[in-house]
């Protein structure tokens, strides 16, 4: 008899906010959650948690900026656990940026981490599932990838990126076995929001966003978007023509 064996979830940045959330969630559902973050301390605590079964959660330490490092781990975590089913790419930052304070430096870091920390991970990932004909990812975004808005010229098109990149994968994975989706949050209350110095509207809470993007891991549609009534506030941002879109955008910048 072939042995069952749990599903398993690849989930980086799971030493905190979202990626903690879901983390804990899968874990508690009953899949082996492969944790990975920079910091070993904290994945550590993550899976000493009294919450989750004993052994549900594995650390495994990688920094996504590092290709090859993402290579070496990905291989580590199929030759230890077996093929990884699902992937949950939720590393990243914010950091804002003004037109005043201009940084090519602040721009580079977001692309690097945001944008090809995800890209790293899709390159070890997709080859093997496409080989095997079965996998999910989801890439976490952001709806400020939707478009520019003051604070987010590096942060917005570092997700921008992202939401393209999916985009432009996807009708090629159609009929592999491959699901490939992308997460976009609004404001959701973890580390990265609590600098936040502006309002948040919809501000979602970390667990109650851990749901929605698991319940979204059960269609195979294209977005998992969440909170619902931001989403819905940013669609329609979307469609203004550009010139009545920034007449509204710079009643968010404070007068000079
Ligand atoms: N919170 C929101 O409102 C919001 C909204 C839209 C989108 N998002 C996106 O959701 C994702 C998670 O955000 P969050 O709010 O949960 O942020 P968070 O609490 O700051 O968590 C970020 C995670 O990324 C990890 N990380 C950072 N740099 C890394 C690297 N080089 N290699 C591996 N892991 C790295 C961090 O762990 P270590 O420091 O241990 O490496 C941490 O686990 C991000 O992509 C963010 O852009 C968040």
């Amino acid at each position: 008899m072939v042995p069952l064996r749990k599903p398993i979830v690849w989930i980086t940045g799971a030493s905190s906010g979202i990626g903690r959330a879901v983390a804990l969630r899968m874990a508690r559902d009953g899949w082996q959650v492969v944790a990975s973050a920079r910091r070993p301390a904290v994945l550590q605590s993550l899976a000493s948690e009294p919450a989750i079964p004993a052994g549900a959660i594995v650390p495994v330490p990688v920094d996504v900026t590092d290709r090859s490092s993402v290579a070496a781990a990905v291989a580590a975590i199929e030759a230890a656990h077996g093929p990884i089913d699902t992937a949950v790419l939720s590393a990243g930052t914010f950091k804002p940026l003004r037109a005043a304070s201009f940084s090519a430096a602040v721009v580079r870091e977001l692309l690097e981490l945001n944008t090809l920390g995800t890209a790293n991970c899709l390159e070890a990932l997709l080859p093997r599932m496409l080989e095997r004909r079965g996998g999910r990812i989801v890439a976490v975004a952001s709806m400020a990838g939707y478009r520019g808005m003051p604070t987010s010229a590096a942060y917005g098109a570092s997700k921008a990126a992202v939401i393209h990149m999916v985009e432009a994968l996807i009708p090629e994975l159609a009929g592999t076995g491959v699901i490939l989706q992308v997460a976009n949050p609004g404001f959701i209350r973890t580390p990265l929001t609590d600098l936040n110095d502006f309002p948040m509207p919809f501000l979602m809470e970390v667990t109650d966003a851990a749901d929605a993007l698991v319940r979204g891991m059960r269609t195979d549609r294209f977005e998992i978007a969440f909170p619902r009534s931001l989403m819905v506030v940013m669609k329609a941002a979307r469609m203004l023509p550009a010139g009545l879109y920034l007449r509204l955008m710079r009643r968010l910048v404070p007068a000079p």
